[in-house]
């Protein structure tokens, strides 16, 4: 995509769909191009307080920047796209969702008085998300990828529209995330737990916002059509 065809107008997801590399700018702003996708460009920079000339200006010189390690998935094979789905994004969570509960929950009992109500609802919000994407993650790998696997994606809608579902339900935990911690930033002090945690759930976000795009704005649609 040309650098000149990005506008306020242009559409987030499709803009993480053709040029991948945009993405890093989304993630540095925390500006949602998965379920917030559908989106333009204008609408998602006043959701984050941002200016959308600012944004587009650094969109610009990211395009502008050759990368090697960031690929487009677009018209990739779906055997290749599900593999790389299950082991880049499904695979780590078995592990990291409980460490993070682990994290929360020790922070939570040391710290839990000096913000009661704000780690609270982190803790209350970590466990809901863990709680969601567990068997979210299952359902995709017992019926809505075999059912892409097997050639029958085009009869997936029902599958596909109760995924799509649960991808906006986590998007918007993803944001409670974030308001509650301050945008990821640890308070003067914070213990390296503390840290960690704050670190880990910024990763989470990173992590999860180009999991979900890859399904909605690339794998779903694909499927979907075949
Ligand atoms: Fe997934
Ligand atoms: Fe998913």
């Amino acid at each position: 995509m040309a650098p000149t065809e990005v506008t306020p107008e242009t559409l987030v997801g499709q803009l993480a769909t053709r040029a991948p590399s945009t993405t890093r700018v989304f993630a540095r702003h925390g500006i949602d191009f998965c379920c917030g996708g559908g989106v333009p460009l204008a609408q998602a920079c006043a959701r984050r307080e941002l200016a959308v000339d600012d944004v587009i200006a650094e969109i610009q010189r990211e395009l502008e920047t050759p990368t090697g390690d960031v690929k487009s998935w677009e018209g990739a094979p779906l055997p290749d796209l599900i593999e790389h789905i299950l082991t880049v994004y499904h695979r780590p969570l078995d592990e990291e969702l409980p460490r993070l509960e682990a994290m929360a929950r020790k922070v939570v009992s040391v710290h839990g008085d000096k913000d009661p109500e704000r780690l609270g609802a982190m803790l209350e919000t970590v466990l809901a998300l863990k709680g969601e994407l567990e068997p979210h993650m299952m359902k995709e790998e017992n019926i809505l990828f075999p059912m892409i696997l097997s050639g029958q994606g085009a009869m997936a809608g029902g599958p596909v529209h109760v995924m799509r579902h649960e991808h906006d339900e986590a998007g918007a935990m993803l944001r409670r995330l974030r308001e509650v911690t301050d945008d990821y930033t640890p308070p003067d002090g914070a213990c390296n737990t503390w840290r960690a945690l704050w670190h880990g759930l910024a990763e989470l976000e990173r992590s999860l916002h180009e999991h979900i795009h890859l399904e909605n704005n690339v794998l779903f649609p694909a499927a979907l059509d075949s």
